[in-house]
């Protein structure tokens, strides 16, 4: 694999591990991550067709693939299920919905559970419109205009960019083809990137309302004891991760720093996924073999070097590039410039849905982020909390469809 050849006089760092933030498996994540590696692509199991061939065709759904181009020269694929399984082209508009996945995974987590327990099917059956996004570098974004995915140069970002790029790439493309303004699902990173936006300003014109589900704002509160380590041990660290460009789980340098963290003292790689993401209630866990076909996914190391100082400060603001000089270098100032969420137009509808069992969304967490939301409209901004689910239930759950997925139609159909 090309991954070992320059990143290899790296170091891993125990702490990393924290920021596996969706590894949808059990503890068999740590064998498939080994003996997935003689597979031969990239990434994930998964040849050929993209993901409407592999997937969502089979299921008796329709679907085309399109790509996007980012303004900084990413190729996007995005997936479109235009209508459910019963209609027949009616020729009826249907209203557009963007889906945005989390860190670690890709669109395809959107579509793996049965159609009657996933996200995009449900939605589709429900009359919407459905768009599936892929961040950049995951299994159906491998590529770019001038960069090869095996630069350095590709992985030289963090969620920075896909605040800038991605998604406004992605939403302008559905808003264009369709015409309408387009609702959105977000998921973990996929909430942040929303939230970041809006605070901006931005979106708002093409947007018409946003599900947020294990929303990912402050991180502050994570107290897992590897979320400990990390915030620790992280900022002397950072200059020797910078050589790691892509971070993925099913490299070897990267498994094979697992199972040496696995025998680490302390570390129960048992636990591991409910460790990081939290005591998932509801995951169906005879299909995993079948997840780690599509899943985790690549991602850079930059990304998670943002995230973790989000866990170290407290704050969200942009990459801090670790010194005066190199911000003022990026941005003009000492310091990164923040998002500050209460500035989210107060009159967007937004629906959060969160996890009491969530270690990644962790509740005071999102408290915070709800104070940012006080003056917010009431009648625009509907929260949910869900005692028994932790991260990954509301992906991958099982029951997601009566308890979270429900209330999101009928949001969406109300705003
Ligand atoms: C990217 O680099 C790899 C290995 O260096 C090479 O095999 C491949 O052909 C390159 N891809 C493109 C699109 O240039
Ligand atoms: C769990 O996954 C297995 C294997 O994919 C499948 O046969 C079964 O129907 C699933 N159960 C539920 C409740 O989704
Ligand atoms: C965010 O903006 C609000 C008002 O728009 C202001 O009161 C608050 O101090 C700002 N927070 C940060 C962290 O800049």
């Amino acid at each position: 694999m090309y991954m070992a050849s320059s990143h290899t006089t790296c170091s891993f760092l125990s702490f990393f591990l924290l920021f596996l933030f969706l590894v949808i498996v059990p503890p068999q994540v740590l064998v498939g991550a080994r003996s997935l590696n003689g597979r031969g692509r990239r990434s994930g199991g998964v040849t050929g067709d993209g993901l409407c061939e592999l997937v969502v065709i089979p299921q008796g759904y329709k679907c085309q693939e399109y790509k996007v181009q980012t303004e900084d020269g990413y190729i996007l694929g995005l997936q479109r299920i235009p209508q459910g399984r019963e209609s027949k082209g009616d020729g009826k508009k249907r209203q557009p919905v963007l889906l945005q996945h989390g860190i670690l995974v890709d669109g395809s987590s959107w579509v793996l559970n049965p159609p009657e327990e996933s996200l995009a099917f449900i939605l589709a059956d429900n009359g919407f419109d459905v768009w599936i996004a892929n961040t950049r570098g995951t299994t159906w974004s491998p590529t770019h205009i001038s960069l090869n995915i095996t630069d350095q140069a590709f992985w030289s970002f963090s969620w920075d960019e896909l605040v800038s790029y991605d998604l406004p790439a992605n939403l302008d493309f559905v808003y264009q083809q369709t015409g309408q303004k387009v609702d959105y699902v977000g998921h973990s990173l996929g909430t942040l990137i929303a939230l970041s936006s809006l605070s901006q300003g931005k979106l708002v014109d093409k947007m018409k309302s946003a599900a947020l589900l294990s929303p990912i704002a402050y991180l502050s509160h994570i107290t897992t004891p590897l979320g400990n380590l990390v915030a620790r041990a992280f900022v002397a660290e950072v200059t020797k991760w910078l050589g790691i460009s892509e971070f993925n789980l099913k490299s070897k340098i990267v498994s094979d720093f697992i199972n040496k963290l696995c025998d680490q003292p302390g570390v129960d790689c048992f636990d591991l996924v409910a460790a990081i993401t939290g005591n998932n209630c509801c995951l169906n866990h005879t299909a995993v073999e079948y997840y780690l076909k599509y899943e985790p996914q690549p991602t850079s190391t930059k990304n998670f070097i943002h995230l973790a100082q989000m866990v170290r400060d407290g704050v969200i603001t942009k990459y801090n590039y670790g010194s005066k000089e190199a911000n003022m270098k990026h941005y003009g100032q000492v310091n990164p410039p923040p998002y500050n969420m209460s500035n989210i137009p107060k009159d967007f509808p937004l629906f959060l849905s969160y996890g009491g069992r969530d270690a990644l969304s962790d509740t005071d967490d999102v408290l915070q982020l709800l104070d940012d939301l006080k003056m917010h409209d009431v009648d625009k901004l509907r929260v949910q909390y869900v005692e028994e689910y932790a991260h990954v239930d509301f992906v991958l759950g099982v029951n997601a469809k009566a308890i979270v997925y429900g209330p999101i139609i009928s949001f969406f159909n109300t705003h």
